[in-house]
């Protein structure tokens, strides 16, 4: 009995704070964000002075360009983030653009302060993410079809087709960021110690210094 009653007042103190499964709603029209202002540290970036906001504030080619795709991969990523187009800061949301040699592969990785959806904007793409449980949901896309990756989860994309490929993908966070699995597992600085990691993935350490040699460190 005491144990419901203490269940039922915590309920009623937790239920009337909403939660957000993103970014915080923006308390204003905008807040076009000074990126080398830190007298503050806040949630966000602190807001150039509206006085000074022009058009241009508003406006990002960033991602008018075919990225790169001449690395171990076969991808790149072009980012328009808050930190690319500061114009986004506290609105909530980014877009990038993924251009893909053939064959080319946008590695494991999760965003943890954001879902995203993308669009096949170019060739064949092999899309897919994992459950928490392990369950990958993929799926063979072509132009103009598109998908969600829920927020958090470990997911990748792949060039199947013979020419290049390219997707827009877009976030529900300014700052999505993103977690590389192999990169983050095999390139930190420092690095992870080679017992974690041969533990990890029950393998000799010559097999983790192979992969450790590949990304460079
Ligand atoms: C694709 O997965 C991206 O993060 O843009
Ligand atoms: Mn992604």
């Amino acid at each position: 009995m005491a144990i419901r009653v203490t269940f039922l007042l915590v309920m009623l103190v937790v239920l009337p704070f909403p939660s957000h499964s993103a970014d915080p709603d923006p308390l204003q029209d905008f807040c076009v964000g000074i990126l080398n202002d830190t007298s503050a540290s806040i949630n966000g970036f602190p807001c150039k002075p509206t006085s000074q906001v022009t058009s241009d504030d508003f406006f990002f080619d960033g991602l008018t360009k075919e990225g790169n795709t001449d690395n171990v991969f076969g991808f790149t990523a072009t980012v328009g983030n808050v930190l690319a187009f500061p114009g986004l800061n506290t609105l909530g949301l980014s877009m990038n653009r993924v251009d893909f040699a053939p064959g080319g592969l946008n590695p494991p990785h999760s965003h943890p302060r954001a879902t995203e959806t993308g669009v096949v904007i170019k060739g064949k793409l092999y899309v897919g993410f994992l459950t928490t449980n392990n369950v990958l949901h993929a799926k063979v896309l072509t132009v103009g079809e598109m998908f969600v990756v829920p927020r958090g989860l470990v997911h990748f994309q792949m060039n199947v087709g013979k020419e290049k490929a390219m997707t827009i993908t877009a976030f529900n966070s300014h700052l999505p960021g993103t977690v590389v699995l192999p990169t983050t597992l095999f390139a930190s600085m420092p690095p992870i110690p080679n017992n974690v990691l041969t533990k990890a993935f029950q393998v000799e350490a010559s097999v983790i210094d192979d992969i450790k040699a590949k990304f460079g460190s």
